[in-house]
């Protein structure tokens, strides 16, 4: 993989400001697009815009099969087993509340999660509280890895469901989820997984990690925002019931019922995000054709020389685990500086982008004593190692003033 190569794709790096480019390491809470993902969009509002599945005319007929088509590529791009199974959203967080609303919990029924969840794998099933649905979580420890064994103890014949995130986007750990979908089944459990910070990086196969659901967002994967994936086993989303209503997700309505679509429109109430469809279908093509595997090889060794500039600094605090267990994202804290402070002379003194607070994951850094959050850098495919150099200088030269 030729990472300067890849670099000419994306036309934000030739963007100057006050005179010097930016250093994007706030990857994971959105990316950078490539040309062809953003030359994609405007091809589709400029040649091929229509509404898909109501017209015989031939821009519906495009803009069907381009939207169409999107499913089966982030279905091959996940190893499921076709278009059926691959549901768009608008994001990773879209793609848990229709699990959370749609399957059918009640009362007496317990969740499993972890306490490294994002938000949006904690609010979903909070909200069920009120269904009389309890939430139980799988501890982490302090080099921030879930402890698995405890899992199984938690485990009664009321759990339906265990849901956890694949790669933390705080702590950067990678989590053994082939293993826990092991467990999950061995008791007859369903088993989520949240991909939000996992499908951009590695490769995914959903069959062999052996979820039921797996949720993703096409923006952290150089794709638009305003869409994202819900992966569900074919049989399951047969069962389950529609999550909204409206056009499109039917196949006939009379005035006192309704027949469902078949899938995966079922769930694709009303107009859908055909163009960003579309364009995320693009954004696919464009990592499968660098590879997911060199991908996150290149990740891996940012994250890993990162780490270990960062802990030669004395004064850093990394959370999360050593780089084997980890992607290329590392969360930390500097003696003495606010995250925040630290975050605005990164950008003021050097176009670093980097983010800082609770990065939607509140309950955890609270839990490791963090009432202000933390900073993070999160690396993508176009990230150097001579930008983190630059990072590096000037991280140290924060250690050293402060
Ligand atoms: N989940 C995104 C992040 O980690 C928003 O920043």
């Amino acid at each position: 993989m030729d990472v300067y190569k890849i670099r000419e794709d994306f036309p934000f790096l030739k963007r100057m400001v006050k005179g010097k480019p930016i250093i994007y390491f706030d990857n994971s809470a959105s990316n950078q697009k490539p040309a062809v993902v953003i030359d994609a969009l405007r091809d589709f509002y400029a040649n091929h815009n229509a509404n898909i599945h109501r017209g015989v005319h031939i821009l519906s007929q495009e803009a069907s099969e381009l939207y169409e088509k999107a499913h089966d590529k982030a279905a091959k791009f996940i190893g499921a087993h076709g278009r059926e199974e691959i549901i768009f959203t608008r994001n990773a967080t879209e793609s848990i509340n229709l699990v959370s609303h749609t399957l059918d919990f009640k009362a007496g029924d317990e969740i499993i999660i972890s306490e490294m969840e994002h938000h949006s794998n904690i609010v979903p099933w909070l909200m069920l509280k009120e269904k009389g649905i309890k939430l139980k979580y799988i501890p982490v420890s302090e080099k921030g890895e879930l402890v698995i064994s405890e899992l199984e103890k938690m485990i009664t014949k009321n759990t339906k469901l265990i849901s956890v995130v694949h790669m933390s986007n705080f702590l950067g750990t990678v989590n053994p989820v082939e293993e826990i979908g092991k467990i999950a089944h061995k008791h007859n459990i369903l088993f989520m997984v949240d991909g939000a910070q996992s499908a951009p990086h590695m490769p995914i196969n959903v069959k062999k990690i052996g979820c039921d659901f797996f949720a993703f967002s096409g923006h952290k994967m150089c794709g638009p925002t305003g869409i994202g994936v819900l992966y569900g086993r074919k049989d399951l989303l047969k069962e389950m019931k529609p999550f909204l209503g409206g056009g499109d997700m039917i196949s006939t309505v009379a005035y006192d019922s309704f027949k469902p679509n078949e899938l995966p429109w079922k769930f694709e109430a009303g107009t859908p995000n055909v163009a960003d469809g579309y364009a995320f279908g693009v954004a696919v093509d464009y990592l499968s054709k660098i590879g997911m595997q060199n991908v996150w090889k290149h990740e891996c060794e940012l994250g890993r020389y990162a780490y270990e500039k960062m802990a030669e600094l004395g004064k850093i605090t990394i959370y999360g685990p050593e780089p084997e267990k980890r992607g290329g994202v590392i969360s930390f804290s500097i003696k003495g500086l606010e995250p925040h402070d630290i975050a605005g002379l990164l950008n003021e003194r050097a176009n670093i982008a980097v983010r800082s607070g609770f990065h939607c994951v509140e309950p955890l850094h609270r839990k490791y004593g963090l009432p202000k959050g933390s900073c993070r850098a999160s690396f993508y495919v176009y990230n150097t190692k001579e930008e983190i150099d630059k990072f590096i200088d000037e991280l140290k030269i924060l250690v050293k003033t402060f």
